[in-house]
């Protein structure tokens, strides 16, 4: 038997796993779910174990822990590393959902015809490192594995990795590798496969804004006292111009400006605004003047506010004016903005741009750095071959708007240029109520890893 059939001929009971893991609610973001990240942490490491791996182990950190698994077959062939996370986002609102989040199940849908997997953490990122351990075990039971392989996979992800870094650092001998591996992202259709070539950083801000000592009667004092959070709005409003560009002054200073050669290739990459439209509900697009959306989410830096409250939010309505207002505001970086320097610039101009009416505070959350992978690795080659051979089309190289910070550490810590290899769609609502990931993705997806083994590892008998 092969590879390929034993894939097959497992293709249920490699379901009904991904199932019982998207069972466990391992929200990261959220203590009340503790517990479970914990239980998930464990079902990577028993998958692990079962899947074939020599020797797992579960890494304690001052946060979640990382699993680590690995199989050395031979210290002369080429090591693979593998990276995901166990963690999923908070599945809030549940009233949004159509099924509960955490009891999957398979569904049609008009561009899943053979089934799409609802559940939290389906596509993001459950379902896509799940595609690894599968495809491991087909190798390992069919014999047919040809590169050493270690898995590392956190559970610190969705709230920003915050203890990966020291990980990395002290753990260079273990993680060393040939090739990085991460299923993480999204590919244009299973029609028009594509590899993520780059990724861009983040930068997340909080900012509280304090008018009077304390809330106040809003007849009494309202028209004489600036409200914090009209305040607010007016200053967030401030921080785009007409043209959509941010006014902060040095944000745009490290922006690469790319080659008109570079950006008429990324345009080329199959792209229906329509459609785009069409699906989010929106009637038109918006962003950077001068840029496709392509290029807007790709390789433009953005500012978006994530979150906004104050004052009176109950039933009914109360005249107040606050003492308070706030916000989660949020910068997606491209190369070579640096996250620490980006958000030190957001806090100077924030506080700049303050009347003498209200105090700021700025507090940097967490953020990550930008990534661009080269095209011409040894890696990336053996994923174009193994792509060409599951779906018989050459892979386009796009750039992402999302960010996954081990990324550009892993280029930092271990000189590796990781290979973003995403099987999930744009569609797939991640983040949102009916988050799901394709069967077909999946599936294709296992076959692809498989056959990027082949293409990477040593020559077998
Ligand atoms: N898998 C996503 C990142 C992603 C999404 C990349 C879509 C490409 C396309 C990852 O789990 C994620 O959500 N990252 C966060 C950043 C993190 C620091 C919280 C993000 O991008 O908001
Ligand atoms: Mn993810
Ligand atoms: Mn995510």
């Amino acid at each position: 038997m092969s590879v390929k059939h034993y894939i097959q001929d497992h293709k249920e009971r490699f379901l009904q796993e991904l199932f019982d893991l998207l069972r466990i609610p391992s929200v990261s973001a959220d203590p009340k779910f503790e517990a479970d990240v914990l239980k998930a942490a464990d079902f990577v490491r028993e998958s692990l174990i079962k899947a074939g791996a020599d020797k797992v182990e579960i890494c304690k950190t001052a946060g979640f822990p990382i699993v680590y698994g690995e199989r050395i077959i031979d210290p002369t062939a080429p090591t693979v590393l593998v990276y995901g996370h166990y963690d999923v986002q908070p599945a809030d609102p549940y009233d949004l959902w159509d099924s509960p989040p955490f009891e999957p199940i398979r569904k049609k849908t008009d561009l899943h015809p053979e089934g799409a997997i609802f559940a939290r953490g389906a596509a993001d990122d459950k379902g896509q490192f799940f595609m690894h351990i599968k495809a491991f075990e087909a190798m390992v039971q069919q014999k047919e594995l040809s590169c050493n392989v270690k898995f590392m996979i956190e559970g610190e992800e969705e709230v920003g990795s915050g203890h990966l870094e020291s990980f990395v650092k002290e753990n260079k001998e273990k993680l060393k590798a040939d090739a990085v591996l991460i299923s993480d992202t999204s590919m244009i259709s299973l029609k028009t496969p594509s590899v993520t070539v780059g990724l861009r950083g983040l930068a997340y801000m909080e900012v509280e804004v304090t008018g009077p000592n304390k809330d106040l009667h809003s007849g009494t004092f309202g028209g004489a006292v600036a409200n914090p959070i009209n305040t607010l709005c007016h200053m967030i409003a401030s921080l785009h111009d007409e043209n959509h560009r941010i006014t902060i002054p040095g944000f745009y200073d490290k922006v690469e400006e790319l080659s008109q050669t570079y950006r008429k290739q990324l345009n080329q990459a199959p792209f229906d605004e329509g459609f785009f439209k069409e699906k989010l509900g929106i009637g038109e697009t918006a962003g950077e003047a001068g840029y496709s959306t392509i290029e807007r989410t790709g390789i433009r830096p953005t500012l978006d506010v994530n979150g906004i409250w104050g004052g009176y939010t109950g039933k009914g309505a109360k005249t107040v004016l606050p003492a308070k207002a706030f916000a989660k505001i949020s910068m997606r970086l491209v190369p070579h903005q640096d996250f620490h320097e980006i958000s030190a610039l957001f806090e100077k101009h924030l506080k700049s741009i303050a009347p003498a009416s209200v105090k700021v505070k700025v507090t940097t959350h967490h953020g990550g750095h930008p990534a661009v992978v080269p095209t011409d690795s040894k890696a990336y080659q053996a994923a174009e071959g193994a792509i060409m051979e599951v779906f018989g089309k050459k892979a386009i190289p796009t750039r992402e708007g999302g960010s996954i910070p081990i990324t550009a550490l892993f280029q930092k810590e271990l000189g590796l240029d990781p290979i973003l290899l995403g099987f999930g769609l744009d569609t797939d609502a991640i983040h949102s109520p009916n988050e799901h990931f394709g069967v077909q993705n999946f599936f294709m997806g296992i076959h692809t890893i498989a056959s990027f083994y082949k293409h990477f590892g040593k020559k077998l008998p």
